[in-house]
């Protein structure tokens, strides 16, 4: 490890392919991070060139989403296959926090800003590897299955717009791993598997600070740029997520963590579009 700065411990992060390798040097920054920041001895953000696209292990093989074989939910199969769709979703997520870090560096942010996207990028890091402890409980592993191809995509159509990023992002993606993880819990609960609960419930609750710090940037730059944030919201999502927000939603961990129902309701599929 030799990254003098935050930029650079991202893009460290960013280039290491193996899985638990790259949540390893992701904690491991993350702790250099707070610890300076504790002792006063701050480290800069400075900047790094972050690649296109973050490395990735030889497996899981990845396909169109159309490709990946559907398992039933209720056999032991499915469940697998759940877990794996989520090691795969938590380690695209530590690569996207370190990424929204280097890939905006020329953008001068408070430093709370980057407490937020380090402590998120530790969070999914840790995630995970909580998940693929479960995994390993059932006999699997992260690469056994194929995953989805095309989860960085969000990432590519918005390298170039900030507040794009902020809207897709934690506000769009990650705000839907709300609506869909007390479905999961369910899943996991009927069967039995505390290991998987256990990891999916503490997953649930801290993703709803990933949401907050998604939202409480966004809003902060729309107020330095003196723009409305819902209609900017909803331009953004316009723009760059193909498709519209597929309903329920969960209202109540949305609220909680800062997104109100004009934001997303209007861009929903049931409801015409405005304006
Ligand atoms: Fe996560
Ligand atoms: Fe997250």
């Amino acid at each position: 490890m030799n990254a003098e700065t935050l930029s650079e411990m991202a893009v460290e992060v960013l280039t290491t392919a193996d899985g638990r390798a790259k949540t390893a040097l992701s904690r491991a920054h993350a702790a250099t991070w707070f610890a300076a920041r504790q002792a006063g001895t701050e480290i800069p953000v400075g900047t790094a060139q972050p690649p296109l696209r973050p490395a990735r292990p030889d497996r899981p093989a990845l396909l169109d989403p159309r490709d990946v074989p559907r398992r039933r939910p209720g056999s032991e199969k499915g469940r697998i296959a759940i877990l794996h769709a989520v090691a795969h979703i938590e380690l695209n997520a530590v690569d996207l926090h370190w990424d929204i870090i280097a890939r905006f560096a020329d953008v001068k942010m408070p430093p709370g800003y980057y407490d937020d996207w380090v402590r998120a990028a530790d969070e999914e890091s840790k995630h995970f590897n909580l998940i693929c402890d479960c995994l390993e409980a059932l006999g699997s592993h992260y690469g056994a299955l194929p995953a989805h191809a095309g989860m960085w995509r969000a990432a590519e159509d918005t390298a170039q717009d900030f507040m794009g990023r902020l809207a897709v992002v934690p506000m769009v993606l990650e705000a839907r791993g709300l609506d869909v993880t007390p479905g999961m819990i369910e899943i996991f609960e009927r069967a039995g598997d505390e290991k998987s609960v256990a990891a999916m419930k503490v997953i649930y609750a801290e993703e709803v600070g990933h949401v907050a710090y998604g939202s409480k940037w966004f809003h902060f730059l729309c107020g330095r740029h003196d723009i409305d944030p819902r209609d900017a919201f909803h331009d953004l999502v316009r723009r760059y997520f193909h498709g519209p927000l597929k309903p329920p939603f969960n209202e109540e961990k949305r609220a909680e963590a800062g997104l109100p129902p004009d934001f997303y309701w209007p861009l929903a599929a049931s409801s015409s579009v405005r304006d």
